[in-house]
């Protein structure tokens, strides 16, 4: 069945069709121009950080800051478990290798029990990581008053993968700004999108520099093509910057929506034996809106494919890496003593459609369905179609 409802579509109600008409107008179509400068300046200064650098990915983005911290063959790169695989495939690209870093329990974020586990594993081996990546997960941030302690006594530098958490907070900072180096990814499911493309946050400029410099194939400052080594394609082009400086200018409006959409779950389906993730720490962006499942006659793939048969999509939510066929001999640390956090999570959890461009019709609808999925009865008159949240 086609999907009526999308889990998190792109929703452009700002300028970015003026400011993709002024690339158009001006001739600024490749590759870089105003737009792209201008995309850079704001989302640095809106994050707090003093530079940034458009990539053509958030993925790409991680595989530069991975270059800048001399991650190659045979070092160890930490990350975390539950996260996107375009998190720590970039690992692979240098010949890296990948270890593993649990979640802890309720925020599903990095574990600082995991991570000093890995670390002490780490120090027997004679061998510390290059670095580490730690994910802000569904757009709530890590805890980054306990990791980052962590990672300084250790002399680890860390990469923040804020690629799902533009917007959200920790205790009043914005997420992008906590590590050496920051990313963000504004592909087609993010809160905001440039139809694809990344984002290098960071206050070193001498990184941002270097990392500008491999991302245009590492072409010598020289009138002639010039390469004393090899580089990447792998900068935002004015067009895509264009879009994202539409949607930023709309960023504000998205987290306040998505917050409402989040608010009237909770609200709605509390009576279910269902638990929001983020209920538990402030700051959010509310980008995906996602609840484990407390009920054992009811999991995730069944609840997801009633969803779907209703013409709603909603996903599990991610498999952790240390899963994952691809990573099977990488080397995981778990929260527990003697399981996994995440894959408690994974066993159990969901992620609702929770898009900034959803009606209350929409919401209704999602709501009644996971009532009936419970044997439970919600419906909603006309009267709550017409209202606004
Ligand atoms: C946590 C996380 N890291 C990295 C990425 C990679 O970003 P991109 O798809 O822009 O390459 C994504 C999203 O896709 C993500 O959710």
């Amino acid at each position: 069945m086609a999907f009526r409802i999308f889990l998190s579509p792109p929703n452009l109600f700002g300028n970015e069709r003026k400011y993709v008409d002024d690339a158009f107008d001006s001739n600024w179509i490749a590759p870089y121009g105003p737009h792209l400068k201008g995309f850079e300046e704001e989302t640095a200064q809106y994050v707090g950080v003093e530079s940034a650098l458009a990539c053509s990915s958030g993925t790409a983005a991680i595989h530069l800051a991975l270059h800048w911290f001399g991650v190659g063959p045979g070092d160890y790169v930490f990350c975390s478990d539950f996260t996107f695989a375009g998190s720590c495939n970039p690992i692979l690209y240098l010949g890296a290798t990948p270890v593993f870093i649990d979640s802890e329990p309720f925020t599903w974020n990095m574990s600082s029990v995991a991570l000093e586990k890995a670390f002490r594993w780490a120090e027997k081996e004679g061998k510390l990581p290059k670095a580490i990546i730690i994910v802000d997960l569904y757009g709530e941030s890590a805890d980054w008053d306990r990791l980052l302690p962590i990672c300084r006594k250790y002399g680890v530098p860390v990469i923040e993968d804020a690629a799902e958490a533009l917007g959200a907070t920790y205790k009043g900072r914005k997420c992008g700004s906590f590590g050496d180096v920051g990313i963000l990814s504004f592909n087609g499911n993010k809160i905001i999108t440039t139809s694809g493309g990344g984002m290098v946050l960071s206050n070193n400029m001498e990184a941002l520099a270097r990392m500008r410099f491999l991302s245009t194939q590492a072409r010598e400052p020289v009138v002639w093509y010039e390469h004393k080594e090899y580089g990447y394609n792998y900068r935002m082009s004015n067009v895509s910057a264009a879009i994202g400086r539409g949607q930023l200018e709309t960023l504000a409006k998205k987290l306040l929506i998505r917050r409402a959409i989040h608010d009237r779950y909770a609200r709605e389906l509390a009576d279910l034996p269902l638990r929001i993730k983020q209920e538990y720490r402030p700051g959010a962006n509310y980008w995906l809106t996602c609840l484990s499942i407390e009920d054992e006659t009811m999991s995730p793939i069944k609840l997801v494919s009633i969803l779907q048969n209703a013409g709603i999509e909603s996903r599990p939510v991610w498999k952790p890496m240390h899963m994952q066929p691809v990573f099977q001999s990488c080397k995981a640390f778990s929260h527990h003593d003697r399981h996994m956090e995440d894959e408690t999570i994974f066993n159990h959890a969901i992620c609702l459609p929770s898009g900034d461009g959803m009606s209350r019709e929409e919401q209704d609808l999602v709501v009644e369905v996971l009532y009936s999925a419970f044997d439970g009865e919600k419906h909603y008159g006309e009267q709550s179609r017409k209202s606004i949240f």
